[in-house]
């Protein structure tokens, strides 16, 4: 057997793109598959943006750039900050990369090392758990219970802290419950976070996909966390640019000049035309996300109606934002179809996949081995015709 590096050999492959993974190939095996596995609003990139691109590639913007983007970038997103969520950063203190999984990735690890723990609230999206084992720290699971709204309650954030934690990532609207911390709620953390002195990650990317009023950001509620903290965003969600691999990091210099030498020896600056359409994104007029959302909006209230109508589904939480539900599947548990048993969410999701032919993703990588997590970032008509199949695939099912 091939010896590979020990915390590679340890890597799962992420399960929202496995699950996309799969349903790639039934399509391409001919089966009609309908995906809602997807993290990716199904809009086009708006054509301003497109058009940027366009620009910059006529006009030779073919080269590397330095590392952590360009100037012109960097001082579109220092606006963006300032205009968005009233943070004051030098542009010393942003390092743009190719998507926000990259600026997190390359962020913990300049921040964390072996013997480190971080604090990762559960639910949670998939990848934080992989990054903060790949930097060599361990990741420390906080549940967070779903009649709690998925959110992190005071006494079980300090209960968590231990001598050796050294940070926490949160992510709010979050993937995948959708919840969406108050400004009391964030308060009252970050008295904790401050007093314990933890790194705060704050995961902003679905910050413009919310229902109900503007998303709070923790470091504006307690200004002097900004210090010892990152906010963390990406372009993907907001403007429909999942392919074109942007996102950034904002925080203290010295750990900005860290992660982008390491952004600098494995793999370089983010792409060059990207950065010019980054930038029209980020300064250009904003009224394309109204739009989104209001489809948005259509769509989750279709998939909560649905969602409660189905046999053995609980969804007690109407999402606040993000563009997933997840469904507590628990009382399908045990139940059985074409001899497989539902022994989780993934395994409910496999069963869905195969027998009715909708994508979904397992919530058991999530840290909530009970659900699943749909997400309506696709049409009405094919969140209608989903819903239709899996309702009546759960009435074969045998106990
Ligand atoms: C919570 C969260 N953070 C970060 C990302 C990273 O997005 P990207 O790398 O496309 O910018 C995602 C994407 O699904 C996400 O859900």
């Amino acid at each position: 057997m091939i010896k590979l590096n020990r915390r590679i050999a340890a890597l799962k492959p992420s399960a929202t793109m496995a699950a996309e993974t799969r349903a790639t190939e039934l399509k391409a095996a001919g089966v009609d598959v309908i995906s809602l596995a997807a993290g990716e609003p199904d809009f086009d990139t708006p054509e301003r943006i497109k058009n940027a691109a366009r620009r910059a590639l006529d006009a030779g913007q073919t080269k590397y750039t330095p590392v952590a983007g360009t100037r012109d970038l960097k001082e579109a997103i220092k606006l963006k900050l300032k205009r968005e969520n009233g943070l004051d950063y030098d542009i010393t203190e942003i390092m743009a990369s190719a998507g926000g999984k990259q600026a997190e990735a390359n962020i913990i690890a300049a921040l964390f090392d072996e013997g480190d723990e971080v604090i990762i609230p559960t639910p949670a999206w998939v990848s934080f758990v992989a990054m903060v084992n790949l930097a060599g720290a361990e990741a420390r699971l906080v549940e967070c219970p779903e009649d709690a709204g998925f959110i992190l309650d005071p006494d079980r954030l300090r209960r968590a802290i231990t001598p050796r934690t050294r940070g926490i990532i949160l992510n709010s609207p979050s993937n995948p419950t959708g919840a969406v911390y108050s400004p009391s709620q964030l308060g009252e953390l970050a008295k904790i976070l401050l007093e314990a002195d933890l790194w705060v990650l704050s995961d902003d990317v679905y910050e413009h996909i919310v229902y109900d009023g503007a998303v709070p950001h923790i470091f504006q509620i307690e200004p002097r966390l900004k210090a010892k903290g990152f906010a963390l965003n990406s372009l993907s969600k907001a403007y429909a640019m999942t392919g074109w691999r942007i996102g950034f990091a904002a925080g203290p210099k010295e750990v900005i000049a860290a992660a982008s030498r390491l952004q600098g020896q494995n793999s370089g600056n983010p792409n060059s035309i990207t950065q010019a359409a980054a930038i029209e994104a980020l300064t250009g007029p904003q009224d394309e996300i109204k739009t989104m959302m209001a489809e948005f909006r259509r769509r989750r209230e279709l998939v909560v109606e649905r969602v409660r109508k189905l046999p053995g589904f609980k969804l007690p939480n109407v999402p606040s934002g993000a563009f997933y539900a997840f469904p507590n599947i628990s009382e399908l548990i045990g139940m059985s179809l074409a001899g497989k048993t539902i022994d989780d969410g993934n395994s409910f999701a496999d069963l869905v996949l195969s027998e009715a032919h909708v994508a979904l993703v397992g919530g058991n990588d999530f840290g909530a081995p009970h659900h699943v997590r749909l997400s309506y970032a696709t049409s009405i008509e094919n969140l209608n015709a989903a819903f239709d199949r899996i309702a009546a695939m759960l009435t074969k099912l045998k106990r």
